[in-house]
């Protein structure tokens, strides 16, 4: 594959890109991505940063929640990222019971997003309950992105996949918990679905990027499931989702058309097929005698 002028002059993104573009008031790009195709097509239109998302439960494997995703499905998918993006900041994210349970598996599980997932940091869900885990990764050398509001992971004891930070009690505590993950250390912070009044007041107050996703203009930066914005996902699009793309439909035209061609014995036609010098095959016939 020829790299292009640009490619050659374009510069791997890290968490301080992200930093210097929050800096900069310059929004910040990010997109789910689960195979190497689109992670190569991602990494192309120069996004910033490519989430594997435990979405991928959801969007690619076809659970109802989250939580079934494990750590040999994780760095599967992130393997396939990593070979497709060569430039984007590669975050891996840590599936339901990989760093909830102890400290140690915390650490661990999250190493192997780097040494065998080729990731370059690892987000996972929640607030002030989390900070030992996420201290001990960061001090293992690991960038951490933080994910609060509505966290999938906890959809049973949220009640369901709700908005969050609806009440002055609740956006309080979001402001706490998210003061409390950047101070240790996390490199940013997803905030899912939460009012975008109260995103835009958290992002003027945090040092480090806020990330949103249905939370607004106001965050520095936006996510994406990748399934949805191609309209690949129609068992249910949350309302904050912008579809720029009706894939879906256009796969049901083209499997449609390709069952009927085949039906028809239209393809392969021709220039699809491979041809055999005239003379192997009078040989072959001959040989057949
Ligand atoms: O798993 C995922 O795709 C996510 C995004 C919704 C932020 O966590």
């Amino acid at each position: 594959m020829s790299i292009s002028p640009s490619a050659q002059e374009r510069k791997k993104v890290t968490t301080l890109s992200l930093a210097r573009k929050k800096a900069q008031g310059q929004p910040i790009t990010m997109l789910t991505a689960y195979d190497y195709a689109t992670a190569l097509a991602i990494d192309r239109a120069e996004i910033d940063s490519i989430l594997v998302g435990d979405s991928l439960g959801m969007v690619v494997l076809g659970y109802e929640t989250t939580l079934p995703v494990t750590m040999k499905d994780m760095i599967h998918h992130c393997q396939a990222v990593a070979r497709g993006a060569r430039f984007a900041l590669l975050v891996g994210d840590m599936p339901f019971m990989s760093y909830q349970a102890s400290v140690d598996e915390a650490v661990r599980n999250a190493g192997r997003f780097l040494q065998e997932g080729g990731m370059d940091a690892v987000k996972l869900e929640g607030g002030r309950e989390r900070l030992p885990a996420i201290e001990a990764i960061i001090s293992a050398g690991i960038p951490v992105q933080g994910h609060l509001g509505l966290t999938p992971q906890s959809v049973h004891l949220l009640g369901g996949f709700r908005a969050q930070g609806k009440t002055a009690t609740a956006a309080r505590k979001l402001i706490e918990d998210a003061l409390a993950l950047q101070g240790a250390g996390c490199f940013s912070i997803v905030l899912e679905t939460i009012p975008a009044r109260l995103a835009r007041f958290l992002s003027e107050r945090l040092e480090i990027p806020t990330i949103g996703i249905g939370a607004g203009v106001g965050c520095d930066g936006q996510v994406l499931v990748t399934h949805d914005l191609l309209g690949l996902f129609d068992r249910f699009t949350p309302r904050f989702v912008k579809k720029y793309a009706d894939l879906h439909a256009e796969m049901a035209q083209a499997f449609a058309a390709y069952k009927a061609e085949v039906e028809a014995s239209i393809f392969p036609a021709e220039e699809h097929g491979i041809e055999m010098p005239e003379e192997e095959w009078e040989e072959f016939l001959e040989e057949l005698k």
